[in-house]
């Protein structure tokens, strides 16, 4: 049955009921029907109190925060507080439902390698993660509401906000905090005049870029000098009629260009292979002693006596890694040593052992030494610290740079020690998990 209909025969049942009473009480008096009607509004009134009482308990219970259940209450008051109380509990349960949706949305976009910020009509920040945090210089808690023009001062980043047409395109733009780092800001509207602001750090990809441009700009001044040498020779014997003296040295000049552009490529294609290769196995074994001795013979070969050569090894040992890369790795210390080495000067070849279980092999020359403002930079490609000098002797300045990469690629690194007047001392590290006894 309907709760309300239960509930009016319920009230109806209490005034027939208290109109009977009134009447049975009543008749002996000899007042039955004034009792009856009596009895009716009595009945009446206990029915209204009735539901006063729970309708004030049921109020009560909704204007409080309804952390106890509904208060109980037969039939009709009962079923208004279940359902009440029922509906209340969906709606929190839906609502809590999209609050874990949201911060698992949010989540998501915190986790994003790229900055995020939510702008709003006015350009100012409703949202943004800790990634567009750090790279703006913004507090995620702090800024919220502010206008982002004001927060990060950059006149191009202010104009390029207010122009549609220009922030249709990223903007470059160098990051706030300074430390040189490079910006790019895509702008994306969303809503109703909301705007997605994206940024991303591409600090490492310009700096890529631009040792992309310097590398291709060098191999062409290196292969351009010794390019124009050779053609202002071939003219001079295509020409003029040279004695055979003359002839003779202009093809000694002209075969000393074409081998230095030989090293260069040869350089060249050698890094190529170290960065396209996969790293140097970790099982193949060369012997510490074969190929010192290699490269010693290998010195007095380009040394024609002219220098002191000595091999010192202070363990028999086998390296784990590429014998070639080795070789040419250890071979270009050795080339360095004999060219920039004055006749009579000493060169060693030493291997020992470390506390740490790895092994150093080293080349250590009395030659002139390198002053100290140029070690930093002397594994760097194309670096020369005289280039006059290092040019007359053949060098490309690639040398280093391709020992550095060897010693990377095998778990290691190259370590200079040079004083000017003294000599130096290079040497390539190498970690225990290479060497075996
Ligand atoms: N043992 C050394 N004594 C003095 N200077 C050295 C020595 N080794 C290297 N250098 C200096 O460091 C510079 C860089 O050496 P690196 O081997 O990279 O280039 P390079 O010898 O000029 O050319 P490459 O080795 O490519 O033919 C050289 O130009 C030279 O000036
Ligand atoms: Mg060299």
């Amino acid at each position: 049955m309907h709760p309300l209909l239960t509930r009016a025969l319920l009230a109806l049942a209490l005034v027939l009921g208290g109109g009977w009473l009134g009447a049975r009480l009543g008749a002996p008096l000899g007042q039955a029907p004034a009792a009856a009607v009596g009895g009716c509004v009595l009945g009446l009134l206990v029915a209204l109190l009735i539901d006063a009482l729970h309708a004030a308990r049921l109020l009560r219970w909704l204007r409080g925060e309804q952390r106890e259940a509904a208060p109980t209450a037969p039939l009709l008051w009962g079923e208004l507080g279940y359902r009440i109380e029922r509906g209340l509990h969906q709606r929190e349960q839906a609502l809590r439902r999209e609050e874990q949706r949201l911060w698992q949305f949010l989540r998501a976009i915190e986790a994003s390698p790229n900055g995020v910020v939510l702008l709003d009509a006015r350009d100012q920040i409703e949202w943004c993660n800790g990634v567009a945090a750090d790279q703006l210089g913004l507090d995620p808690q702090r800024d919220r509401q502010q206008r982002l023009g004001n927060l990060v001062r950059a006149p191009a980043l202010a104009a390029w906000l207010r122009d549609a047409q220009a922030s249709a395109e990223p903007l470059l733009m160098p990051a706030p905090g300074g430390e040189g780092r490079q910006l790019s800001l895509l702008l994306r509207p969303y809503g109703q005049g909301q705007r997605l602001l994206l940024t991303q750090d591409i600090t490492a990809r310009e700096r890529l870029h631009a040792m992309q441009r310097d590398f291709v700009a060098n191999v062409s001044h290196e292969i351009r000098t010794p390019l124009t040498v050779l053609a202002g020779f071939v003219e001079t014997l295509a020409t003029m009629p040279l004695a055979e003296p003359e002839r003779a040295r202009v093809l000694e000049l002209m075969t000393q260009q074409a081998q230095r552009m030989q090293a260069l490529v040869a350089d060249l294609l050698t890094l190529a292979a170290l960065e396209g290769s996969p790293r140097p196995p970790v099982d193949a074994w060369v012997d510490a002693r074969e190929l010192l001795q290699a490269l010693l013979d290998d010195a007095q070969a380009l040394s024609k006596g002219r220098h002191r050569l000595t091999l010192e090894l202070a363990l028999e040992c086998q390296l784990a890694g590429s014998r070639e890369e080795l070789l040419s790795a250890v071979g270009n210390l050795v080339h360095n040593a004999v060219r920039y080495t004055p006749a009579q000067g000493h060169i060693a070849l030493r291997l020992r052992g470390r506390e740490d279980g790895g092994v150093e092999l080293e080349v250590v020359d009395d030659g002139p030494g390198i002053a100290r403002e140029h070690l930093p930079r002397l594994a760097e490609r194309f670096y020369r610290v005289d280039s006059s000098r290092s040019r007359a002797s053949g060098g490309t300045g690639l040398g280093l740079s391709i020992v550095k990469h060897v010693a990377q690629r095998h778990g290691g690194e190259l370590q200079v020690h040079s004083e000017l007047g003294v000599g130096t001392r290079m040497r390539i590290v190498l970690p225990a998990a290479r060497v075996r006894a």
